[in-house]
């Protein structure tokens, strides 16, 4: 039986509701095609700052390194200054564990209603660049209070960092459907922007099956919400590529289904898996969180892990549920978070009764 070592941190508001729902799913998917997911809890989060005044143990990322994979649920408290609780735990492991890719799908499914009048099929894939760019280190606040008071924060680019981004991005458009958007911002306006174009440029070409558009994030944001269907890869900077992803999924219907996979492609440390949205205080503890997201950023995890049959299984059950409109209720379903979790798990069942061929 394959054995895998995953640290689980669910950390803060809705994430302690869809981080209990989700892994539930992945047990009964892991009983079904024999597979040992180890799971390891750790309490990190906003609650634990409350007690131990940091995030994480000093020894945290030590900790996290012996997993294979980390499944988070989201980060950040109302109690807790979002830039504490953020540098202090979701950074630096997107950091320390090489984790420069941020690969987030966008795509309907039915029973997920988009707010957009036509009901052409979206499915894009955002590579968004995870360790660099605009979430630079370098920077900070002076004269306090003052009237000269000034931030700053500086944007960092490297050939290392963009590149590896666009071979990512290129290599999936070349096995899609060919087209790279580039998200840019290089009207003379942002310095940097000419760089990230020149890089992206150069590795594109390597890809001659990829066409590759630069588009002004302006524009592109319009065109996402105007004709989402046209798009196949969308490659952007970290700051971009975050935005991007939150308009991305409300425009097939709720940030709540969002998965994303926080990928060291090389595989020499572990990678993290969590949904696209936070903690969600205004819901939080009300039962009303969808878990989707948390499930899809689960299956991304199982196939990471090589298991591509025990992913797609996952996947066939929570789209039926949806198709079957017992969503929860920010897709326009009827269902709470345990409910939605409760038809999964029978899905899940179904499927593996009925064969995967007959679900779909
Ligand atoms: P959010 O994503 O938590 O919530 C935005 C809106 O979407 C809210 O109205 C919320 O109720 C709704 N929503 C989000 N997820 C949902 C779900 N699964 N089901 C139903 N509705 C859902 O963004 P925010 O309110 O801007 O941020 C709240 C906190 O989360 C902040 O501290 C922020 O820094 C943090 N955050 C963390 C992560 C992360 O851990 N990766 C990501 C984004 C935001
Ligand atoms: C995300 C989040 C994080 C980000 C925040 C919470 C730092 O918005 O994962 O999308 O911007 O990367
Ligand atoms: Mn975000």
């Amino acid at each position: 039986m394959t054995t895998h070592k995953i640290a689980v941190i669910a950390g803060d508001g809705i994430g302690k509701e869809v981080v209990p729902a989700a892994i539930e799913c992945l047990k009964r998917i892991a009983e079904l095609h024999s597979l040992n997911l180890e799971f390891t809890y750790f309490d990190w989060g906003s609650d634990y700052y409350a007690g131990h005044g940091r995030m994480m143990p000093l020894d945290g990322l030590e900790q996290l390194s012996a997993h294979e994979a980390i499944f988070l649920g989201a980060v950040g408290s109302p109690s807790v200054p979002d830039a504490e609780s953020l540098w202090g735990l979701l950074i630096p492991i997107r950091r320390e564990f090489q984790q420069y890719i941020n690969l987030r799908p966008v795509k309907t499914l039915d029973g997920v209603k988009s707010p957009l009048a036509s009901k052409e099929p979206i499915d894009i894939l955002i590579v968004r660049e995870n360790n660099e760019g605009e979430y630079s280190e370098v920077g900070g606040r002076a004269y306090r209070g003052l009237p000269h008071e000034t931030a700053v924060q500086e944007t960092i680019f490297t050939r290392l960092g963009v590149s590896r981004a666009a071979h990512y991005a290129a290599s999936l458009a070349s096995s899609r459907k060919g087209r790279l958007t580039s998200a840019t911002k290089s009207n003379g306006i942002i310095h940097t922007m000419p760089f990230w174009d020149e890089v992206v440029e150069e590795t594109t070409r390597l890809y001659p099956d990829v066409t590759l558009t630069s588009e002004l994030v302006d524009a592109l944001s319009a065109h996402l919400v105007l004709k989402p269907w046209t798009f196949d890869v969308i490659v952007a900077s970290n700051l971009l590529g975050d935005i991007l992803s939150d308009l991305g999924s409300s425009v097939t219907g709720s940030i709540g289904v969002a998965p994303s996979a926080n990928l060291n492609p090389e595989g020499d440390f572990p990678s993290l898996f969590e949904p696209v949205h936070g903690s969600a205080p205004d819901i939080a503890g009300k039962g009303l969180a969808n878990p989707v997201g948390q499930m899809w950023s689960g299956a991304m995890m199982l196939q990471h892990l090589g298991h591509p049959e025990a992913a797609e299984h996952l996947q066939l059950a929570f789209e039926s549920v949806l198709r079957d409109g017992l969503g929860t209720r920010d897709v326009g379903g009827p269902s709470s978070t345990s409910e939605f979790t409760a038809a999964v798990l029978a899905a899940i069942d179904v499927i593996d009764t009925i064969g995967a061929m007959d679900a779909t």
